[in-house]
């Protein structure tokens, strides 16, 4: 075979496994994120990708838009175009009751033919924001926001991200693939997501989101679609623009088909009152959900009784959306209550009046700090509103002033520690209050709380209660002592059989092999958190190295600034904590941290990955100390020899140099998945 032919056999056979990866790729989205059944782990489904991107990159013009690697990344979508819709994105009335709820359905009657046969679905409004997507041919070209409801923002590129939207329709065999489709939905943030989002959005100091759905708008209007990609945001499809099919739950059937997730749970009813049955049924479900529901939405089934109907300005006369209360409640605010966490600092809880808020019964609710309570001008006795969104604390939403009868007492701040009776005091700008005794016994006691707790040694059945027995009835003083707990020790407990018993010593077994770097973070070291621990980890190995280093030394590593510095070297310079240390020694627990030899077998060891961009979870050190543990080579620069480009948002001339060289690039869900293989 002369070299062409060769080069041309090649050539084909990997174009025939592109296609073959892209349609088991399609598949393995569909199963995970729309079925929510997935067959094959996040390793495997990532070396698919890894595998496609490699073919892709080889042959770059024959990528399709719709191919599974153009859900992240991509081009950078230049300032959002306009689209006019096909027909008008309309919005919903409300109704806040059953009467007009009611009221509805007469309404819906007198606009009918006298008898005739009426039925209604019912289905949860989800909190997002609606999009109209175009497939033509079957494939996705287009998706545009509401808008003013006739011209919205085509954010096409980035709705390609979202994996529960298929780019291409999946039709079943013998269907006719229908010449155009506009599917209507909603697209919003699942409330672990929107949790996750704040707290890495904390964690780099940046504003967090009030709630999922301004989330979900803020993540699906940005203008590089690899943002987009990073935020988890999902689709739930709720009707078809066109009306092709007579009746809405036909279309429900035909989405679902077609390989989108529609409402969940929605369902076919023969008259109101079964509509209001599952309205109230609902109320008590939707807190389960994973995601945020603001009401539920009831729809004429027959789509010639839609047209009928038809609508008044931007409200359909066929459907309405029945609005849930806010989720808020008001109580009297009994009591503030100050209590000593484990770096000193006290903490105001109101203490209510019980009162029930969406599903449960609230009594406390956090205050935050002292500046928090003063810019609400918050008195004991005062009625206030509380409110509670998904699974977020109870916070006080405000005070109803309206309500003052002039007997409501000023918050006093405690002079003293309601612990231990010293003195408190409040720093230059920190808004928190402290402790100034060293010894307070709260320090001791949280400490220990955070000693155990899960991203800390995790050790399991060791909570607050047992902690605090253990130190009433002085079986244990600091964190070493719980390594020599007896069985007989245990037994002697409030609530602690044998099971407990046995559960907890092993745990406490367990826990002896964490790496360094838990150990670091669960001492507590005022600055060490989880990811400052585990880069004095890596860096230094064992206890013993990081114990001599100086000052100078800690605040030359990357991300390790003066203050923490200071704190390390202070702490080591505790006699009492080399003790401590010496103890842990002695009870065998591991004090070092995975030398790189062992992880030799990691496919990332002995690689050179570069980082880029903004990672969605992650920040650009921690990925890179995590890295650096399984032996990889962190450059900064990409080259021939880079072998991955991990690029988040924002990635910008890195990410095209890897384009060009064909480097493979992840996304951090993908490189963390790497990381979890050994
Ligand atoms: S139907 C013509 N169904 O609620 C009817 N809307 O307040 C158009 N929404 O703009 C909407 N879940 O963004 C419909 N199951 C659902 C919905 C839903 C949420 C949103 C939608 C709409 C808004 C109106």
């Amino acid at each position: 075979m002369s070299e062409e032919d060769l080069f041309a056999a090649e050539r084909k056979e990997d174009l025939e496994e592109a296609e073959r990866l892209r349609n088991e790729l399609r598949h393995h989205e569909y199963l995970y994120y729309v079925q929510d059944a997935p067959e094959i782990t996040d390793a495997e489904y990532d070396r698919m990708m890894v595998r496609l991107r490699e073919l892709e990159a080889k042959y770059p013009d024959t990528v399709p838009a719709d191919s599974p690697t153009q859900r992240v990344g991509g081009k950078v979508a230049p300032e959002f175009g306009e689209v006019k819709h096909l027909t008008p994105l309309l919005s919903l009335g409300n109704a806040f009751s059953a009467e007009e709820l009611q009221a509805f359905d007469e309404r819906v009657r007198s606009g009918l033919p006298a008898g005739a046969e009426l039925e209604y679905v019912v289905e949860p409004k989800i909190d997002g924001l609606a999009c109209s997507l175009i497939y033509e041919n079957g494939r996705l070209v287009r998706a545009a926001t509401r808008g003013d409801g006739t011209v919205g923002e085509n954010v096409t590129a980035n709705v390609r991200t979202i994996r529960s939207i298929p780019l291409v329709l999946k039709v079943p065999e013998g269907e006719e693939v229908p010449e155009l489709l506009d599917v209507r939905g909603e697209v919003y943030m699942p409330r672990h997501a929107f949790m996750r989002l704040n707290e890495a959005r904390a964690e780099r100091g940046e504003s967090e989101f009030a709630n999922p759905r301004n989330a979900a708008a803020g993540s699906l209007r940005q203008l590089d679609p690899a943002v987009t990609a990073a935020r988890s945001l999902s689709f739930f499809a709720y009707l078809v623009g066109d009306g092709a099919q007579d009746k809405h739950s036909e279309s429900m059937a035909m989405l679902t088909r077609y390989g989108f997730k529609v409402s969940e749970g929605y369902k076919l009813v023969q008259n109101i009152v079964e509509a209001i049955d599952y309205i109230k049924a609902f109320a008590t479900t939707r807190n389960a959900l994973a995601y945020d529901t603001d009401g539920a939405v009831i729809k004429v089934n027959a789509v010639y009784q839609q047209r009928i109907l038809g609508a008044t300005g931007k409200d359909p006369r066929w459907a309405i959306a029945y609005k849930f209360p806010p989720e808020q409640a008001e109580t009297t605010l009994e009591d503030i209550d100050w209590r000593v966490g484990r770096t000193g600092v006290l903490t105001p809880t109101a203490v209510l009046t019980p009162v029930k808020l969406s599903g449960s019964v609230i009594s406390r609710a956090t205050l935050h700090n002292e500046d928090f309570i003063r810019e609400k001008d918050i008195r004991i006795g005062d009625r206030v509103i509380i409110n509670k969104a998904g699974e977020i604390i109870p916070e006080v939403l405000r005070v109803v002033l309206e309500k003052r009868t002039g007997d409501e007492q000023p918050v006093v701040i405690p002079a003293n520690c309601p612990e231990c009776g010293w003195e408190v005091a409040r720093k230059g700008s920190e808004a928190a209050i402290r402790c100034t005794n060293p010894h307070c016994p709260a320090l001791g006691r949280e400490g220990l709380v955070h000693f155990v707790s899960r991203e800390a040694m995790n050790i399991d059945g060791c909570g607050p209660s047992v902690i605090n027995q253990l130190l009433d009835k002085g079986l244990v003083r600091d964190a070493a002592d719980l390594y020599s707990l007896t069985r007989e020790e245990l037994l002697t407990m409030d609530r602690m059989g044998a099971k407990s018993a046995d559960n907890l010593l092993q745990a406490l077994e367990a826990s002896k092999e964490n790496e360094l770097d838990k150990l670091l973070f669960a001492l507590g070291i005022r600055h060490v958190g989880a990811k400052v621990a585990r880069i004095l980890a890596s860096e230094f190995g064992t206890v013993d190295r990081l114990l001599q280093a100086e000052t100078e030394e800690l605040a030359a590593i990357k991300d390790i600034g003066d203050k923490i510095a200071e704190s390390v070297v202070t702490w080591f310079s505790v006699p009492a904590n080399i003790d401590l240390l010496e103890r842990f020694r002695q009870d065998g627990l591991k004090m070092e941290f995975a030398t790189r030899e062992e992880q030799t077998n990691h496919p990332f060891f002995g690689k050179t990955l570069v980082f880029t961009g903004t990672l969605p979870t992650l920040g650009r050190a921690e990925a890179k100390t995590m890295a650096q543990d399984v032996g990889a080579k962190v450059s900064g620069s990409v080259s021939r020899k880079t072998d991955y480009v991990i690029a988040g948002a924002e990635a910008g001339s890195k990410l095209e140099k890897a384009q060009q060289l064909g480097v493979t690039v992840l996304d951090e869900a993908q490189f963390l998945s790497i990381m979890e293989e050994k």
